[in-house]
């Protein structure tokens, strides 16, 4: 997808027909297309295969995949933070290319968000890299269609991380607190 390209232009990218979009928590069985999605994006940081096969089974309350006839073709994987267990940390997000622009990742948020909000969670956070524009427009969205806030500040730095990698910055969506 050519970032640059306007959402209204996106919306039209869609296969010609259009299968309806699944959502549900993923299972053991989704951990290798959730590796395959995340290796296909070109962007994500790829973790080992065993990482989303683990996710799958020990995260699934806290993650979700999104479905066309049955397939995986988008997920996001998450946790409730350790020490704030009413925060959603989403780790990651992906869609196949050819099912973009069809609000599959802004969706898969708000269902899992509301999924976890029965649960506990009141706010929901990830980190995102100052170049990946694609990103931080699917958070907003979220967020605008949750009527959470929406903010950044800096996280982490390129100084903290080993490799070449891309800072990244905290996102937090949350509800505004009154003064
Ligand atoms: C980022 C990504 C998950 C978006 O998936 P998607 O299903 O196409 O996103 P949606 O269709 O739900 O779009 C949600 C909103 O973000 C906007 N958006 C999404 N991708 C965009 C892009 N590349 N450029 C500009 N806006 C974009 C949409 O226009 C939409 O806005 P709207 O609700 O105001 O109309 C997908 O492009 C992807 O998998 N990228 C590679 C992996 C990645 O970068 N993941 C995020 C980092 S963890």
């Amino acid at each position: 997808m050519n970032p640059e390209q306007p959402p209204s232009d996106r919306k039209t990218a869609a296969p010609a027909t259009v299968p309806k979009i699944q959502y549900r928590r993923p299972t053991v069985a989704d951990g290798i297309r959730m590796w395959e999605i995340a290796r296909d994006s070109q962007v994500l940081d790829v973790n080992s295969s065993y990482a989303y096969v683990l996710w799958a089974h020990d995260f699934t309350e806290t993650s979700i995949v999104a479905c066309a006839d049955g397939r995986p073709v988008g997920f996001v994987t998450g946790y409730r933070k350790p020490r704030r267990p009413d925060v959603l940390m989403v780790w990651q997000v992906a869609v196949d290319a050819d099912q973009r622009g069809r609000g599959i990742a802004a969706q898969m948020l708000i269902d899992l968000f509301r999924h976890c909000a029965g649960a506990g969670v009141t706010s929901l956070e990830t980190t995102i890299s100052p170049d990946n524009v694609g990103s931080q427009r699917t958070f907003a969205s979220a967020a605008e269609t949750l009527g959470l806030g929406f903010r950044s500040e800096p996280l982490f730095a390129v100084d903290d991380f080993p490799d070449a990698h891309q800072p990244e910055d905290l996102y937090i969506l949350d509800r505004p607190t009154d003064i």
